[in-house]
């Protein structure tokens, strides 16, 4: 009998480790084959993998070659694709006006691998783990949590229900044949076989089952009480595809230029499209999304980059008018570049306006005027009975943005780094020594604390020590 609950539970525990290695698996290889994308890729192919950008849309297009030796090969190296004249390459090349890929001879069949199952995932909508990996500080002990998490706990349920099922028939399976083996040794002494309400009702299964349940439901309770209203990780699409790591990484645009509050008041402040201007009066077409993104600046403040104006009552225009000015910008744009307005240049200009009209106006909020400031959805919130101030970090105490923001320099999409728990400030505050040199907000407690210092009664000063842990420094 002994042996054959262990048999049982050996098969039940099997089950749960090979699920959950599974699943473990097919999420690493999805982010690798991510990380991967981003890096390579997705310079050319837009990572919706719906919309043409440079390249084409790669959704379905493992399908479309059909051949994975070639499909690899063309990733590869496309031009050897072209020139040994394989069909799909030759007709996707001549379709894409011989625009170059670019060669990728060091991915491996792994890596491809990854990069085709990411891409098949996204077209399908149903990547598993859809909430981004959390940043590898986590000074609150806070985990990450954010979109398509329900999808994923869903599927978890799903994947539960069938091991269990299985574990349970196997179980049955077990003890048929123990019971067959019984009646063979001892004949008529055989004791009965339970049956499934008795086994169901067993003293073991219900004590199990009520452990189970409350372990789950106090895990899940903790876990969403914790993270409720929290959002580490959260990285919302923009209205306009803006990039950090473009701006502040490969242009060296100075923070402060654009969050100029971030060192003066409390608030960091989001730039107007104004500042914008300072340099996109001048670059008007981008290099990689040439009118796409940059004339959505010039729809939203009224800006016509023909004439290169701000139009006067640009509020009272109409949307026939505005949609004239801008299709007007677009159009000439392809035309200089192409030579000539075609079928695909049609098909671009309808597109782009869409997106700009799109990104512009939020039917849900009741906002359908292309007019006004483009709406930056905020990525940061403290709850209101928190205050916290930037001049004071930044100015005061010299914590660099990145401490608090991760490399926003090498984000494409900001993302929240910190957990912005409470946790995470006092914990800092803790941690962090103010730095006293030359530094004249500090006269007041200079006096003080150089004394103790001198005489060594104390190595350090902490924010903690100037009262960063008190409730009223950061609670109204
Ligand atoms: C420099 C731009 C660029 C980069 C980077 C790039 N591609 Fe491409 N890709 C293209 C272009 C352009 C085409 C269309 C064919 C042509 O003109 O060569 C294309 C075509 C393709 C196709 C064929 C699609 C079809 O429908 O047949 C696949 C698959 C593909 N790329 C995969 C990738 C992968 C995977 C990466 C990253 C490892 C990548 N590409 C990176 C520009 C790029
Ligand atoms: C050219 C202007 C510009 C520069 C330079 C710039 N930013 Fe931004 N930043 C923006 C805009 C526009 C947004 C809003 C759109 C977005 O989230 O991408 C933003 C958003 C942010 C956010 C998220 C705000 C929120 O909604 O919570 C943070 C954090 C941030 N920037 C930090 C930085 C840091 C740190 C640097 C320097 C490394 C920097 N920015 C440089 C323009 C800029
Ligand atoms: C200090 C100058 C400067 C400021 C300020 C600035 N940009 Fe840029 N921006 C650039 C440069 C340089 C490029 C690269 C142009 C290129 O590669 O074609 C660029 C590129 C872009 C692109 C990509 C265009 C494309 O199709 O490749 C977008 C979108 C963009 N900026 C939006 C903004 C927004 C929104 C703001 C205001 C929050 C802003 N920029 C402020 C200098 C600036
Ligand atoms: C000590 C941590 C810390 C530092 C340092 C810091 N920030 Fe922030 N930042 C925050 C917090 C917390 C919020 C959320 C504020 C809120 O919701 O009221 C925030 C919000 C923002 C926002 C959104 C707009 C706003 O003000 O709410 C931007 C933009 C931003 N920070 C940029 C910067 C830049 C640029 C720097 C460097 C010059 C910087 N931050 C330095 C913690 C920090
Ligand atoms: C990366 C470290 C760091 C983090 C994270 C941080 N702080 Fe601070 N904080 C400091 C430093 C350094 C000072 C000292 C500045 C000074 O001397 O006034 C400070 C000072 C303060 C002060 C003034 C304390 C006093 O006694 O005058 C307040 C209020 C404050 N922080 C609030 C917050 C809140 C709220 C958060 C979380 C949302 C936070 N801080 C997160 C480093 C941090
Ligand atoms: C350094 C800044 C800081 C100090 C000091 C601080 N808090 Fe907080 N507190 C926060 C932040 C930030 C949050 C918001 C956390 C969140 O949204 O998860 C918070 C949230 C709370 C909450 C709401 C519950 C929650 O977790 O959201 C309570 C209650 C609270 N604090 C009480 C206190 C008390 C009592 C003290 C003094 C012993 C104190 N706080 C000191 C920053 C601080």
């Amino acid at each position: 009998m002994i042996y054959n609950r262990l048999t049982n539970s050996i098969l039940v525990l099997l089950f749960s480790i090979s699920l959950t290695s599974l699943f473990g698996q097919d999420q690493a290889a999805i982010e690798a084959g991510k990380t991967l994308f981003k890096n390579k890729c997705a310079s050319c192919h837009n990572k919706d993998m719906k919309t043409k950008m440079t390249g084409p849309a790669l959704g379905g297009a493992q399908e479309r070659w059909g051949d994975d030796v070639a499909l690899y090969s063309w990733i590869r190296n496309s031009q050897a694709m072209v020139s040994k004249g394989h069909p799909r390459a030759v007709a996707i090349f001549n379709e894409f006006n011989k625009g170059l890929m670019t060669s990728f001879p060091e991915l491996t069949d792994a890596d491809i691998v990854n990069i085709l199952g990411y891409i098949n995932c996204t077209a399908a909508g149903n990547c598993p783990g859809d909430a981004p990996p959390p940043p590898p500080t986590d000074l609150g002990g806070d985990t990450a949590s954010s979109g398509g998490q329900g999808n994923n706990s869903l599927l978890y349920v799903f994947l539960f229900v069938i091991l269990a099922l299985l574990a349970f028939i196997l179980a049955r399976i077990i003890s048929n044949l123990n019971h067959m083996a019984a009646v063979k040794e001892l004949g008529a002494e055989a004791p009965p076989r339970k049956t499934l309400a008795e086994i169901l009702t067993s003293k073991g299964m219900v004590s199990f089952a009520i452990f189970a349940l409350i372990v789950f439901g106090g895990y899940f309770t903790v876990r969403n009480a914790i993270n409720l209203g929290r959002q580490q990780g959260y990285q919302p699409e923009q209205p306009i595809k803006f990039s950090h790591t473009l701006h502040a990484g490969v242009h060296k645009i100075d923070c402060n230029y654009c969050h100029d509050g971030a060192r003066r008041s409390k608030q960091s402040v989001i730039p107007a499209a104004n500042t914008c201007m300072n340099c996109h009066k001048a670059i008007k077409v981008g290099s990689e999304y040439g009118t796409a993104e940059l004339t959505k600046i010039y729809a939203s403040i009224g800006y016509d980059p023909k004439g290169d104006t701000l139009i006067k009552n640009y509020d009272k225009m109409t949307d026939k008018e505005i949609e004239a000015l801008y299709k007007g910008w677009i159009s000439e744009n392809y035309i200089t570049e192409k030579g000539k307005m075609d079928g695909e240049g049609e098909a671009l200009l309808a597109s782009q306006w869409d997106g700009i009209v799109a990104s512009l106006t939020d039917k849900e909020s009741g906002d359908d005027k292309i007019q006004g400031p483009i709406e930056w959805v905020r990525i940061h919130n403290l709850p209101d009975h928190v205050y916290f101030n930037h001049a004071q970090h930044v100015t005061v105490g010299k914590v660099a943005c990145q401490n608090c923001h991760g490399k926003v320099e090498e984000m494409d999409v900001v993302k929240q780094y910190s957990p912005l728990s409470m946790g995470w400030c006092i914990n800092c505050h803790r941690q962090t020594e103010v730095k006293f040199a030359d530094n004249k907000y500090y006269d007041n407690y200079y006096e003080m604390y150089h004394e103790q210092i001198k005489d060594n009664k104390r190595s350090k000063v902490t924010v903690e020590d100037i009262g960063g842990t008190e409730c009223q420094k950061c609670h109204y």
